[in-house]
Order: structure tokens, then C-alpha cells, then sequence
């Protein structure tokens, strides 16, 4: 197992290419089951998680291969309708091919995802929105099964905005037979770029970029080449990174108007900013004002960052709050940032920062992606030399990020370990 050796105290300055949004590619990837023939995901990133669903895919007939970015997918021919535990345990994204799978093929398998590192994530909404369009659902030995002759265009209101269950309901709805209406679905741009897919490929969708879905259902779609948008939760970080550093930093190939929220609050702690049609440029020559934020859905601040946010607060000089209204538990790198000298009070979905007191290098554990972003965020303007371990994480949703913190000026090793 590897772990990073992160020496603190380095400016980052440079510039750094975005990848393709994991996001992107996890919800785009299992809308081949709809329709046979080969696709071309082009900017597809070199990740863990791309990787599980490329296994996935490939256990249910669909030949997957990822060359420079280039992510080209044969689903010509489905021989399985089972998504195994052993996947969906791995990664909760799995999940997606529930939708695709029962209106192409009347029926599915998928493993329940059960909890996660931060506490438990329900799917009561997808298989709600699947019974809605007429599927039956039952749970057999950790296993939902559904079966449907043929769905059934419905109106489905989301009670909460759910990225997953917006996506795998809107997949499922292309080729019901009627009109679905789908209201409060999620507009997160991975989802909107899994709309434009599914237009691309034939399915009749109106209101995408809203929260409100009208979808026809069409009798069959066809396979289609398309890229995967830049991953707005890579570029935050890279930008907080900047910011904590004291450093200048130009991404390439990003969204800024993604990251509109971010980027306020990053102006907000006082950050200059220059945004042109797909760069940023963010300069950081102030000491870090305390700024709050408050995750909730798109475009507000994602939730995605809310542990990177922490990090970079540990360098502002005063208190801030930080509060998860999405994934309320999402707090596992607390307790490690505590191990770097933070000063941190947790009650419930509120983390009240002290920052500005100089963190000292130690040995950390990742618990999840993003709580792995975190302490190396925080590594990276502590005192001296820290490790942190299980950067297995960090590896299912950065692509190369020692690569690219290297080619700033940061002093990261990658080294293999035998602690797990
Ligand atoms: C996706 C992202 C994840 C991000 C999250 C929120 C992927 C692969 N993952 O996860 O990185 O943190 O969106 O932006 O795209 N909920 C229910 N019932 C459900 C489904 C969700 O109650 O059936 C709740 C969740 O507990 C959570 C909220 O809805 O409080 C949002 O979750 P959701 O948007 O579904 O997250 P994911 O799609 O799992």
C-alpha cells in the first residue's frame, strides 16, 4: 500500500492541466448499457474509480479500454445483468447501471451499496424513482432485484436533490414508453453532461440544466462519442492548495463558471482571481482571512470540497465555521488534522476552525477521497515532514496528483509501505 512523504513549507506556483471530472465519467460510463455499439469517451481520467466501472461494465460483456484519456467502450453485446458486491462495494457510482439496465433489459441485479467511510448513504431514491416508472423492486440477500416488462413514463419529485438518483432515473426514463417528468432533480454539471450524452445518443430530454426534466421515452438509442467535462472538484482543490501556500496558480482546461461559488469565496479570503473562457489564474499574496461555507447543492458550494476548505482554514488567522448540510457525518479527517496541531471543534455538521497557529508534520491515515486531499492540503503548510498513509483514496479521484503538486514546487513522495 503507498503512502505519501510530503515535506511542508513550498509555494506552489505554476501552471497544471484538469482532468476529466470522475463524476463525469462515473455517470456517463454505464449509459452504454442503453444502447449497442462502440463508444468514445474522450478526457476520460486515469483513475481507481474509472477503473471499477470499467470492471463493472466488463463483467456485464462490455469491452472497456482507456488509452491516453480515450476511454473507447464496445457494449455491443450484454451477457450479464448483475452488478456483484465485490464492485459496488468498492465504489457507490456502481449503482448507475441499476436504471440502464432494467429499461433495456426488464430486469437487473445490483448489489445494495450499504454505508460508507463517513456514515450511511441511502438509494431510497433511486428505487423509489424505478418504481415509479413501473419496475418491481425487492431486496434478496443484499441484492436489489428489478424487473419490469416495459417502464413507464411518470411523475417523480425528488424529495431530496440526489446527483445518483437523478442520473439513474433520467438513464432509465430515455426508453420508458411515455413522458416522465422528473422535478428538484439534481443540476450538477456531471448530470447535465449525462443529458447532453443521452440527447446525443437519441433520447428526447427537455429542461436539462434545470430542476425540472421532461423526458420522452423513445423506442431505442445509439452509441455516440463524447468527452467528459473538467473536474470542478480537482480545480477547487488545486486552488485552495494555492491559496494555503501563499502561492500564483494558473489551471488549464477547466470550467470556470462551475466553480463560480468557490471562486467567490476564495476572492472572499482574499485570493485574486482572473478567470478567462477555460483558465483561472489565482494569486495569493495576503494572509488567509476566515471565510465560512455552507456545502449544499449545485451551484452552491459542493460538498465535495468541504474537507479541502477545512485544511485551507487551518492557515486563516481567527474563527470559521464549516458546515455540511449535504453528508452531515463527512468529518473523518478532523481527528487527523488534530494530529498536525488543528484546532478543530466538531458539533454535529459544524466544524468551528481556530486557524493561523503553525501546524507540525506528522503521520496521518486517509479515511476517505476527499478526507485524503485534506491532509495533504494540510501537509503541505505543516512544519517539517508528514506521511500520510492509505493514499489508495486519494488515487480512486486525483490523477496524478503527486505529479502535478510536484511540477508546483510541493515535495511529495510517493513510497510503498507494508502498514495498512
Ligand atoms: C454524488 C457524488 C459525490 C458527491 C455527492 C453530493 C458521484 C459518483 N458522487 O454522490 O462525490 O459528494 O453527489 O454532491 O457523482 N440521498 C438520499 N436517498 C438517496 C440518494 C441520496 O437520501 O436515494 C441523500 C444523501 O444521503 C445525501 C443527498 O441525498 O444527503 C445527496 O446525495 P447524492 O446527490 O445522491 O450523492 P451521490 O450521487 O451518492
Amino acid at each position: 500500500m503507498d503512502k505519501f512523504v510530503i515535506e511542508g513549507g513550498h509555494r506552489l506556483c505554476g501552471r497544471v492541466k484538469i482532468s476529466g471530472a470522475k463524476n463525469g465519467s462515473l455517470a456517463m460510463m454505464p449509459a452504454v448499457l442503453l444502447a449497442p455499439g462502440v463508444y468514445h469517451l474522450k478526457n476520460t481520467p486515469n483513475l481507481r474509480d474509472v477503473w471499477t466501472m470499467s470492471r463493472l461494465l466488463g463483467s456485464m460483456g462490455v469491452f472497456c479500454e482507456l488509452n491516453d484519456n480515450n476511454l473507447f467502450m464496445d457494449a455491443s453485446q450484454i451477457k450479464s445483468y448483475e452488478a456483484p458486491y465485490e464492485h459496488v462495494k468498492m465504489m457507490r457510482a456502481s449503482f448507475y447501471v441499476l436504471g440502464p439496465l432494467v429499461a433495456r433489459y426488464g430486469t437487473a441485479k445490483v448489489s445494495l451499496p450499504g454505508g460508507c467511510a463517513w456514515g450511511p448513504r441511502p438509494v431510497d431514491l433511486h428505487l423509489k424513482g424505478l418504481e415509479k416508472l413501473g419496475a418491481e423492486i425487492s431486496i434478496e440477500n443484499g441484492y436489489v432485484v428489478a424487473k419490469a416488462e416495459k417502464l413507464k413514463g411518470a411523475k417523480f419529485h425528488f424529495d431530496i436533490s440526489s446527483v445518483g438518483a437523478t442520473g439513474n432515473i433520467m438513464m432509465a426514463a430515455t426508453l420508458a414508453q411515455g413522458t416522465t417528468l422528473l422535478t428538484n432533480a439534481a443540476i450538477e454539471p456531471e448530470i447535465t453532461s449525462l443529458a447532453r450524452m443521452l440527447v446525443k445518443m437519441g433520447a428526447k430530454i427537455e429542461g436539462i440544466g434545470t430542476s425540472q426534466l421532461i423526458i420522452d421515452g423513445v423506442a431505442e438509442l445509439h452509441p455516440v462519442d463524447d468527452e467528459t467535462i473538467p473536474d470542478r472538484i480537482e480545480a477547487a482543490t488545486f486552488l485552495i492548495a494555492a491559496a494555503m501556500t501563499g502561492g500564483r496558480i494558473e489551471l488549464e482546461h477547466t470550467n470556470p463558471y462551475h466553480l463560480a461559488s468557490v471562486l467567490q469565496k476564495l476572492e472572499e479570503s482574499g485570493c485574486n482571481i482572473d478567470v478567462t473562457s477555460d483558465n483561472i489564474l489565482l494569486e495569493m499574496d495576503n494572509e488567509p482571512k476566515p471565510v465560512d461555507i455552507t456545502t449544499s447543492v449545485y451551484p452552491g458550494i459542493p460538498t465535495d470540497i468541504q474537507a479541502q476548505w477545512l485544511a485551507f482554514m487551518l492557515k486563516a488567522n481567527g474563527i470559521s465555521k464549516i458546515i455540511d448540510t449535504i453528508y452531515t457525518d463527512r468529518f473523518k479527517h478532523v481527528p487527523e488534522l488534530r494530529r498536525l496541531g488543528a484546532n478543530i471543534d466538531l458539533q454535529e455538521n459544524t466544524a468551528i476552525v481556530q486557524g493561523g497557529k503553525q501546524l507540525s508534520g506528522a503521520t496521518v491515515m486517509s479515511s476517505d477521497l476527499r478526507a485524503s486531499a485534506s491532509l495533504i492540503l494540510a501537509a503541505l503548510i505543516a512544519e517539517g515532514q508528514s506521511e500520510v498513509l492509505r493514499v489508495y483514496h486519494i488515487d480512486r479521484g486525483y490523477e496524478n496528483i503527486e505529479k502535478k503538486l510536484t511540477s508546483l514546487g510541493a515535495v511529495i513522495k510517493r513510497v510503498k509501505t507494508d502498514l495498512i
